[in-house]
């Protein structure tokens, strides 16, 4: 296994959603996000994120507990602010917490929190997870109004997302990927003066279905950055994972395959 050993890059916190979601898709247990989670450590994994949505679509509570036993790197518990949530964050008290809006119909999380609209439930929030000893994140665009906000409630830290970027990125548009990416680094500049600690993630990938790509993958891009301490990457980081496991898993079922047709 390579594993490279990179002191100054920002440490990579894998979320593993996905993995439940194609369990889910079967309804059994596999394949386990625990599991994966454990292997993804291994791998050099810095810290496990997660996201326990008020719909269970792919992390469900039991996961949640089971994470917690099996794994010794931070757990980055993402979470909407509601007061179930933040009950059950109470209770497993992850080491981080990433607060995050969140829409029923929506497919991902599409936008930041609107911190700034909601100062005091946020600040509550953030009192209340603190004082279960988790730090917490707030998930935010590359907004001043938010990013301002975000220190007023007294959050430690603040992840910017990176959605935009990401999304023109893919779609090879020059001009949006440079006008996101200025405001990101302006973001994170203002976000470091105020004294927070900046995270970024969503959408992140290393390669699109657009041929060839002139310019560096947005993972690359955005790791570049030096404001940023951590990044949180998952949906792209496991589709990567059927490309690069794939040739794999097909020698193993074959190889299985053929076995069971030797004669004892
Ligand atoms: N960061 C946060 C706060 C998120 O909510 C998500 C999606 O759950 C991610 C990062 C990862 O996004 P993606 O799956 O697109 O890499």
């Amino acid at each position: 296994m390579i594993h490279l050993s990179a002191p100054h890059a920002p440490l990579l916190g894998v979320n593993i959603d996905h993995v439940a979601t194609l369990r889910n898709a079967r309804g059994g247990a596999y394949p386990d996000p625990v599991a994966a989670a454990v292997l993804a450590v291994e791998a050099g994994a810095d810290i496990v994120t997660f996201h326990l949505r008020e719909d269970r679509r792919h992390i469900k509570d039991d996961d949640v507990q089971r994470l917690k036993a099996a794994l010794h790197v931070p757990l980055n518990f993402e979470a909407a602010v509601t007061d179930e949530m933040l009950t059950i964050i109470e209770r497993v008290r992850p080491e981080h917490v990433c607060l995050v809006p969140e829409r029923r119909l929506e497919i991902t999380t599409e936008g930041g929190l609107d911190v700034a609209g909601q100062l005091g439930r946020i600040r509550a929030a953030c009192q209340r997870l603190q004082a279960a000893g988790c730090r917490v994140s707030l998930f935010i665009g590359a907004d001043p109004a938010q990013i301002e906000a975000s220190a007023d409630c007294g959050a430690p830290c603040v992840e910017l997302h990176t959605g935009a970027f990401a999304n023109a990125w893919g779609a090879r548009n020059i001009q949006d990927m440079h006008t996101e990416l200025t405001r990101l680094k302006q973001g994170l500049k203002h976000a470091r003066s105020l004294g927070l600690r900046t995270h970024a993630g969503h959408g992140l990938a290393l390669w699109s279905e657009a041929a060839s790509q002139p310019f560096a993958s947005s993972t690359a891009q955005i790791a570049a950055l030096p404001d940023v301490a951590e990044l949180h990457i998952g949906h792209a980081l496991i589709g990567h994972a059927v490309f690069v496991g794939l040739r794999q898993a097909v020698a193993d079922f074959q190889a299985e395959a053929v076995r069971a047709r030797r004669p004892a």
